[in-house]
């Protein structure tokens, strides 16, 4: 079967991109990383695709002002014109609207620094501090309209421990990300986990 072709969308650092891009090295894996797309220009991530010599589009949501679906369709228009199959989010600090989300429902995944449910939006690993927590982790899930909120592919956990603060807890969940990342892309390009619109997910 024919590998399928993934973007990944950052805005930052793109750690998680790297480990897309390292897994999709292997002869065997089902997903090769065609795109990413960053929406801002000094996201270090650009720099580090260039390297692993993948191609990369700057899409500046700032020109577009309140128009994110002006945005979205710029957006799409790369997204088609590339061929891609698989959306993959990481650490794409953009909202997006359902316009875009059902556009490529099935076909996008986000990776949430949290065991979903718990501690949707922002600043996950404060919260699970002051919650006082015994586990944290990541969940890989499909987008839907609500953030946050899509059918999981797969979540894993670390402990929390007595003197964690949020850059320690952080690195420990970050690990994590970029372990399961890799194999939730691997379950959808081989058709093991999807999520149908308007139907329920069919986890692994
Ligand atoms: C990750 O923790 C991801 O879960 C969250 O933003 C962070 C992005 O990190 N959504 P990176 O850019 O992949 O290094």
């Amino acid at each position: 079967m024919a590998r399928k072709r993934v973007a990944v969308l950052i805005s930052g650092r793109g750690s998680n991109m790297t480990a897309l891009i390292k897994a999709a090295e292997a002869k065997d894996y089902p997903a090769e990383i065609a795109l990413v797309v960053s929406n801002r220009p000094d996201a270090s991530g650009l720099v580090r695709a260039r390297e692993a010599k993948i191609a990369t589009a700057l899409i500046d949501h700032q020109p577009f002002g309140d128009n994110r679906e002006g945005f979205e369709r710029a957006l799409d228009a790369e997204l088609t014109a590339q061929r891609i199959d698989i959306v993959c989010l990481a650490g794409f600090m953009r909202l997006l609207t359902p316009w875009f989300v059902t556009r490529w429902s099935g076909r996008l995944l986000n990776i949430h620094p949290a065991l979903l449910p718990q501690f949707k939006g922002l600043h996950t690993h404060r919260r699970a501090l002051q919650a006082g927590v015994k586990r944290h982790g990541a969940t890989v899930h499909f987008v839907v309209p609500e953030t946050d909120s899509g059918p999981i592919i797969i979540q894993d956990s670390v402990p929390v421990s007595e003197g964690d603060t949020e850059e320690t807890l952080a690195a420990r969940v970050l690990e994590v990300e970029h372990r399961i990342y890799p194999q939730a892309l691997r379950l959808v390009a081989e058709g093991r986990a999807t999520f149908a619109p308007g139907g329920k997910g069919n986890g692994p």
